[in-house]
């Protein structure tokens, strides 16, 4: 019988090595037939580590469970799914993973991440066979067709940036090629699709790395990874070595000799490595400093060459688009997002965790109903939506449905997909001034607004909450944010404008803090 324990990262900072461990030595002890799966998560934070047992009827599980719990449990029957306290029953009847559609995690928590026959089991490599059997162009054109955008933020479709790149003339001779690179600096906060891709299922991501390779006639491919991931570092290294191995990377991708490889990179903690030229300067060697736009990297992006950057999440909704067509994937969604985009539920919430569903889902429905309401029990007073740079939507906008335009329409954006949610404890000029203070500890430096901005921000919030001249005080730091939106060379420092404005507008009350008065 499999019993299968996470290897996930946040697993594993709830204690899943423990657990393995202490369940291994148990079944040693009682000499019973099991074998230890270590899987990647479902996403069911609250319940990790959760674990789970292949059963006759399905996979049944158990959680959260402590080392403590593992004699119990095996009392109880553990291994034929017998009943015990920390029993959820079924796990694909769990509310919070049958409402959801899962496409691009359709794997996650399911396989061995390093089975290249479990994956081959699942569905996996279909898509990559159905590609090399194709020219490049009919490959670009189906993802164009599927509407598939880019998932790191920016929305932009991932069809056409792909085509650019297509496009874009080299010169051999001279030793050009086309590189493929996937941006793994996920560095919002309380965001962790990509990292979960990775360490859960490690060939999805290798597999739309090689399909962009081949409808782009990139050769050469790099995961660019961010430092504070080891787990995801380690799972993609041993699973790029074992593509390899089976001819799924290499000179000949599936006999087909069309050429595609890639190498693992590791980034060294800035934020602005998210942003893509910063991440082209940063793998070539150099600092990491925003580059300016145009020449886009598609037309020249590493070293010099044609590149095309894809968050982890845009390459890895690839092969289930190219395998089951993309009239499938764009039926899900709502006007221009098409398809799905995993929710990344976190901060004070009661069931936090990762939520695939097609676009258009409410906030609300997101927030009250999947998250749950927050973990203290007191109100929700607002959401951050789009990581530390996404604009906080109070109760009032949580009719908007999650897609790219509605969020934009109310001064938002989706950006990752990741939601933040605070209780009515939350004091959001303090919130307001975290995202200058973050903005002046991350600019890479290269423009005055957003370099000097963040700075004078923090000191305005300050003397907001000081109560001096806050009128005064008030109007300089909308007029400070007008000028980092509009005059910032990139995201970093035009976007943080948006937790500011949009905290100072939803609750301006917090704005208007009682001055001290002196005894
Ligand atoms: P952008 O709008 O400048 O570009 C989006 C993408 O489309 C880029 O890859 C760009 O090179 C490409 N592109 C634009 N026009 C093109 C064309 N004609 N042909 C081919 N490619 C083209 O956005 P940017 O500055 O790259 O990213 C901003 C986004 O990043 C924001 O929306 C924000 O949500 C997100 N973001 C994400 C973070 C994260 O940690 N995931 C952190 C900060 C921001
Ligand atoms: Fe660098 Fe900030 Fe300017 Fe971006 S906005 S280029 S991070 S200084």
């Amino acid at each position: 019988v499999r019993i299968f324990v996470p290897r996930d990262a946040a697993a594993l900072a709830l204690g899943a090595d423990r657990v393995a461990k202490a369940l291994a030595g148990e079944v040693e002890t009682r000499g019973l037939d099991v074998t230890l799966v270590r899987n990647g998560s479902r996403g069911l934070h609250w319940l990790e580590p959760m674990i789970e047992v292949e059963t006759a009827e399905g996979r049944i599980a158990y959680g959260p469970v402590k080392v403590s719990d593992i004699a119990s449990l095996l009392d109880a029957g553990l291994a034929t799914g017998g009943n015990h306290a920390l029993c959820l029953g079924k796990t694909e009847e769990l509310p919070f993973l049958k409402n959801q559609t899962r496409l691009t995690f359709a794997r996650c928590g399911i396989v061995d991440p390093l089975s290249l026959d479990d994956y081959r089991a699942h569905d996996g490599l279909k898509g990559l066979a159905k590609a090399v059997a194709m020219t490049s162009a009919d490959v670009v054109a189906q993802v164009t067709e599927s509407g598939l955008r880019g998932r790191g933020g920016a929305g932009f479709p991932t069809g056409i940036k792909w085509k650019t790149v297509l496009d874009a003339p080299i010169n051999v001779e001279k030793g050009d090629r086309k590189y493929i690179v996937c941006n793994a600096d996920e560095g919002d906060s309380g965001t962790f699709a990509d990292r979960m891709i990775m360490e859960g299922d490690p060939f999805v991501l290798i597999e739309g790395m090689a399909i962009a390779g081949i409808a782009t006639g990139a050769t050469k491919g790099f995961v660019y990874i961010r430092s504070e991931y080891p787990h995801a570092i380690a799972t993609m290294t041993q699973a790029v070595e074992i593509a390899r191995e089976a001819g799924i990377l290499g000179s000949s991708v599936l006999g087909s000799g069309k050429a595609f490889d890639i190498e693992i990179r590791t980034g060294a903690g800035a934020y602005v490595c998210g942003e893509e030229t910063a991440l082209l300067n940063s793998l070539e060697g150099k600092r990491g400093i925003v580059r300016a736009k145009p020449p886009l990297p598609a037309h020249k992006g590493l070293f010099g060459c044609p590149t095309v950057i894809n968050n982890v999440i845009s390459l890895a909704s690839v092969p289930i688009i190219m395998d089951k067509g993309p009239v499938f994937y764009k039926d899900f969604g709502m006007g221009r997002s098409r398809g799905t985009i995993p929710i990344q539920i976190a901060g004070n919430v009661k069931y936090g965790g990762l939520y695939e569903a097609a676009f258009g889902l409410t906030l609300g429905q997101i927030v009250d109903e999947i998250g749950g309401g927050t973990a203290t029990g007191r109100p929700v007073k607002a959401v951050q939506v789009g990581g530390p740079l996404g604009a906080y939507f109070p109760r009032a906008l949580f009719d908007t449905p999650f897609d790219y335009e509605a969020f934009a329409a109310k001064d938002g954006l989706i950006g990752h997909a990741g939601i933040t949610v605070f209780d009515d404890t939350a004091d959001m000029l303090k919130q307001a001034r975290f995202a200058m203070e973050f903005c002046a500890v991350e600019s890479c430096g290269k423009c005055t607004p957003c370099r000097i901005g963040s700075t004078r921000g923090v000191e305005t919030a300050d003397k907001i909450a000081q109560g001096i001249e806050p009128e005064k005080n008030l109007t300089l730091l909308a007029d400070l944010c007008n000028t980092m939106k509009f005059g910032s060379l990139c995201a970093l420092g035009g976007f943080t404008p948006y937790p500011v404005t949009s905290a100072m507008n939803h609750f301006p009350d917090d704005f208007r803090p009682v001055p001290l008065v002196e005894a």
